[in-house]
């Protein structure tokens, strides 16, 4: 297995790298990532190539038995070239230019950037395909991180006009589906159709999902240009994969898509950032594993492992000690295989001096050096744990189109998607279950339950496979809005809600309303009498088939349902209308995670008991993810702890 640390030789006096690869070395270290900014040093002028540098730094690190994995270095581009192009700038959406300075601010559909790109990426990696210490290429650096997955440009604009072309047949046939007739807005020609800049009040639905769709195929063709030529210049033994980076239901391109010709995934893992004075919840941290687990339906890699504290300008919270490795220890039990620090010293000069890394700038080897060591020791024990396939019998689905719908309406004021996503992933996380996060085109069939959040793009196709899912006796979570809308963003004509789900939910919905950022309505359960608050939104539910879980306690809205189940074929629905509070989700999750002999465990809050199974034998990755000393099974578990327990509980 690979464990070591994202090194930038360059930003460092060359003196300093043989201390610095003896340095990481002595972390237990068998690999660095490097040159995934370093384009100018290895095209200083345009045509000139010169990798004299990197072929030193690797001398030096194969000395030392290290292995590398090298970026392409087109996340940051040369003076020169944007001097020379200025039009490779992507522009924001009032129309300013991102000018040189920062990074990612090319325009994905420029052909000069595209041609400068494939010609780096070429030269670098024919230059290295017989270099046996190079093992993987990363491909760019956080597609679409930072904002840089939109550009509202020329290019862009006339790309989206030939993107539309492409995909209807005629520019009658694109008045029709999306409804142009509204506010006198149809077109004569392709070329009059604007794209999504400031105007006043708002775009048509149908216009935003399909400028969505252009920024994601913009992306993804990008990108998979790059990886074709990495796959056609690469030794054979060199891999190919790209760093996917926090923060993915908030993008503008399809994440399965963009890596479907990689070999592997890689993630960014840094559960805080600048400004944060608290990490994000165990459970956020959790998802965003599984999520990377689902783009190949495979194990991955962590190529940037937060260590110290980030921000670019304000500072976040500074991880307490064995935090990080804790951290480390999640990522490992959800399913990554190989580890990189970001990065092996916090450095001195430019947008990242407050990037803390392993070391420190004083380039003492203290604290965080001891506790990188103690995580390459303790978990190279473990490497075929790690190799081994999860299986997990919950799958929670997504699709991107459906979120870039949400973004184009958001309906309430309080809603989220990953926030959605959440409430219905955290009650079986909460009791320690191993749960998927995967695209909707996936094969339902390997899962015990499939959880759908606010799905509100269902067609008859989709609903079809649902049903078929319930019928063989699957159980399916619903929650609020799922079945309003077709393909093109559009609502169903004559479709009493939830659209074409109505049978298998057993309900019919016939009035909604979105709650304020502050609002909460009461719901109760008439059986049990408990009483519980919703949020954000509410679906006023006609039960038909189904039978009533909560109801609503307010006036006027008694007799609607606010959550329900429905036995379909051999299978059970439940449809959840609104943001409702965790109790009532935890119930429902521990009823399904018992009837369906799914395992689980039930811990203390903030202790996370993670389930690997190899050749028969279970392992337990225990973190604590709090500050307080717990126990579990009468051992002590010390504040930020964590550790792998073999055997059965
Ligand atoms: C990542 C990025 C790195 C570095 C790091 C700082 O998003 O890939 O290049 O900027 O954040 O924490």
């Amino acid at each position: 297995m690979y464990l070591g640390v994202d090194y930038y030789p360059e930003h460092w006096p060359k003196e300093m790298m043989k201390q610095d690869i003896q340095g990481i070395k002595g972390l237990g270290a068998n690999m660095v990532r490097i040159g995934e900014f370093a384009w100018h040093l290895m095209e200083k002028e345009e045509g000139q190539f010169d990798f004299s540098f990197f072929d030193e730094v690797i001398a030096e690190l194969k000395k030392e038995g290290f292995s590398v994995m090298f970026g392409t270095p087109t996340a940051t581009f040369p003076a020169w070239l944007a001097n020379k192009y200025p039009d490779i700038l992507s522009e924001d959406e009032n129309g300013n230019v991102r000018v040189f300075g920062g990074r990612r601010q090319y325009c994905f559909n420029s052909d000069v950037y595209r041609k400068y790109s494939a010609i780096i990426t070429q030269k670098l990696v024919e230059h290295y395909r017989d270099e046996e210490a190079i093992v993987a290429w990363q491909i760019d650096n956080e597609f679409g991180h930072e904002g840089s997955d939109m550009c509202y440009c020329e290019q862009c604009h006339r790309g989206f006009q030939s993107f539309l072309k492409k995909k209807y047949n005629s520019i009658d046939e694109l008045n029709e589906r999306w409804g142009t007739i509204f506010w006198g807005q149809t077109y004569n020609e392709f070329t009059e159709i604007p794209i999504p800049k400031p105007t006043i009040t708002t775009h048509n639905p149908a216009l935003k999902l399909a400028w969505a769709r252009f920024r994601s195929e913009s992306v993804n063709s990008y990108a998979h240009e790059m990886t074709a030529i990495v796959h056609d210049a690469k030794g054979s033994h060199q891999r190919v994969t790209t760093n996917v980076s926090g923060g993915f239901f908030g993008k503008w391109f399809d994440h399965a898509e963009n890596v479907k010709t990689m070999d592997f995934v890689s993630y960014d893992n840094y559960p805080v950032w600048g400004g944060l004075e608290k990490p994000i919840a165990p459970s956020a941290i959790a998802m965003a594993h599984d999520f990377n687990r689902g783009l190949l339906d495979k194990n991955y890699w962590i190529v940037e492992e937060l260590m110290g504290a980030q921000g670019h300008d304000v500072i976040g919270y500074l991880p307490r000690p064995n935090q990080a490795k804790m951290w480390s220890y999640q990522a490992f039990a959800h399913g990554c295989t190989d580890m990189l620090y970001f990065r092996w010293r916090g450095m001195t000069k430019g947008a990242e001096q407050f990037c803390f890394g392993v070391v420190d700038h004083d380039n003492r080897y203290g604290r965080k050096y001891e506790e990188v060591k103690s995580v390459f020791t303790d978990i190279s024990q473990y490497e075929n744990v790690l190799n081994s396939e999860i299986q997990a019998e919950i799958a929670i689905i997504y699709d991107y189109n459906n979120i870039w719908s949400w973004r184009s309406q958001q309906q309430s004021a309080g809603f989220d998607f990953t926030v959605e996503l959440l409430r219905l992933y955290e009650p079986f996380f909460n009791q320690n279950a191993s749960i998927d996060v995967i695209p909707v085109d996936r094969d339902f069939a390997k899962y015990k339950v499939i959880v759908v959040p606010v799905l509100q793009l269902i067609d008859e196709k989709l609903a079809a496979r649902f049903r078929e899912f319930a019928e063989n006796g699957g159980t399916l979570i619903f929650s609020y809005r799922a079945g309003l809308k077709d393909s093109d963003n559009n609502i169903y004509l004559g479709k009493t809600l939830p659209g074409y789900i109505a049978d298998i939910t057993g309900i019919e919905i016939y009035e909604t309303e979105s709650l304020s950022s502050t609002q909460t309505v009461e719901i109760v359960n008439d059986e049990t009498g408990k009483r519980a608050e919703l949020s954000v939104w509410r679906d006023l539910i006609t039960p038909k088939t189904a039978s009533v879980l909560y109801r609503y306690d307010d006036e006027f809205y008694r007799s609607s349902a606010a959550v329900t189940k429905n036995d379909f074929g051999k299978g059970t629905v439940y449809y959840i209308g609104g943001g409702v509070g965790s109790d009532v989700l935890n119930e429902i999750a521990s009823e399904i995670l018992e009837t369906r002999e799914i395992w689980h465990l039930e811990t203390s809050e903030d202790l996370e008991v993670y389930r690997r199974i190899l050749d028969g034998e279970e392992y337990f990755f225990v973190m604590n993810h709090s500050s307080e000393k717990m126990t579990f099974r009468e051992e002590l578990v010390p504040p930020f702890a964590s550790k792998v327990i073999k055997g059965s509980l």
